[in-house]
């Protein structure tokens, strides 16, 4: 089927089922030019809390369709692709936090939003990645659980002075960017600024000049000085940054970093998921219930 003709299917669909469609900025370009808003993890759980819609199309990964369905139970809220998973999400179990708990009786426990229901309700508070160091900082606790990424923990370790007992989990993604990628695009755009994702490795972080979300970026991009600036995180971002700041160029710090799952997503998807009302995404009551406290604690944090 033309492009054409599914956008305007999903629009009439859309309207029919009153449906809204929730984007995470590593979403494929098409998909989120048809989105009614496209954010970071942070904004689109406030977006999904707040919306009045009946049905929520989330076009992301599916820990991030969880946290909506989560924050907002009464509402349909549908993933267009179930393979859609994050593998950083998924290296760390309900079964996996337990035993680290045991490990250290008494410990808050901060997660990073990138995972399961059931790991966030053995959660005392969520975080994004732009809020994390405000979340651990407001903590009185010198000693915190972080699960699961560790590139993150150990910045937000550096930024708050507190020791993290860290999971090993990474993003494959961010991982992947190496020093040498930066290095390499510094000597290709010696005027642009660097700008990195919390994710990627002490070693990038380290050669970065700014360190932000991907809605961090987004909103940093039009007040900064640099006109050229080189972006260490999964190529979809680019897609906004460009858009919305036409006289800036963006450069991808390694063209490779693409999210598969991110890209999971397309067209066609959107449309058969707002025909169908499926891929539901169901969460049981009990793990909501206990999952629920941790990440509007994690809301509440700018
Ligand atoms: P943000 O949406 O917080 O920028 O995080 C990026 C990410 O990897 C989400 O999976
Ligand atoms: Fe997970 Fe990384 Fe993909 Fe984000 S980019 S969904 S953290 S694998």
């Amino acid at each position: 089927m033309k492009k054409e003709i599914l956008v305007e299917n999903i629009k009439r669909l859309k309207k029919e089922k009153k449906a809204v469609i929730l984007a995470h900025n590593y979403q494929p370009d098409e998909v989120q030019e048809i989105a009614d808003f496209v954010g970071d993890s942070l904004e689109l759980s406030r977006k999904a809390a707040e919306v009045k819609a009946e049905i929520i199309i989330f076009c992301g990964v599916h820990f991030m369709a969880e946290t909506a369905k989560i924050l907002g139970p009464q509402k349909k809220v549908i993933i267009p692709s179930l393979k859609a998973r994050c593998p950083m999400a998924d290296m760390v179990s309900g079964d996996d936090l337990r035993r680290m708990k045991k490990e250290y009786p008494g410990r808050v426990v901060v997660a990073y939003v990138n995972t399961t229901a059931e790991v966030k309700a053995e959660t005392d508070v969520c975080c994004t990645s732009s809020n994390a160091v405000r979340v651990v900082s407001s903590l009185p606790d010198e000693e915190i659980i972080f699960v699961p990424d560790r590139n993150l923990a150990d910045y937000v370790s550096r930024q708050t002075g507190k020791k993290l007992q860290v999971w090993d989990g990474y993003c494959p993604i961010h991982e992947d960017i190496r020093a040498k990628h930066i290095v390499k695009a510094k000597k290709l755009h010696p005027g642009a600024e660097v700008w990195a994702h919390p994710e990627c490795r002490p070693e990038v972080l380290n050669l970065a000049d700014r360190i932000l979300s991907t809605g961090q970026m987004v909103r940093e991009a039009p007040n900064s000085p640099a006109g050229e600036i080189i972006v260490a995180t999964e190529i979809g971002i680019l897609h906004r940054l460009k858009k919305e700041n036409p006289d800036k160029k963006f450069f991808p710090a390694r063209k490779g970093a693409v999210c598969r799952d991110m890209k999971r997503i397309n067209l066609k998807k959107v449309q058969q998921a707002l025909l169908r009302e499926k891929p539901e995404v169901i969460v049981d009551e009990a793990t909501a219930l206990r999952a629920r406290d941790s990440i509007n604690r994690m809301v509440s944090f700018t």
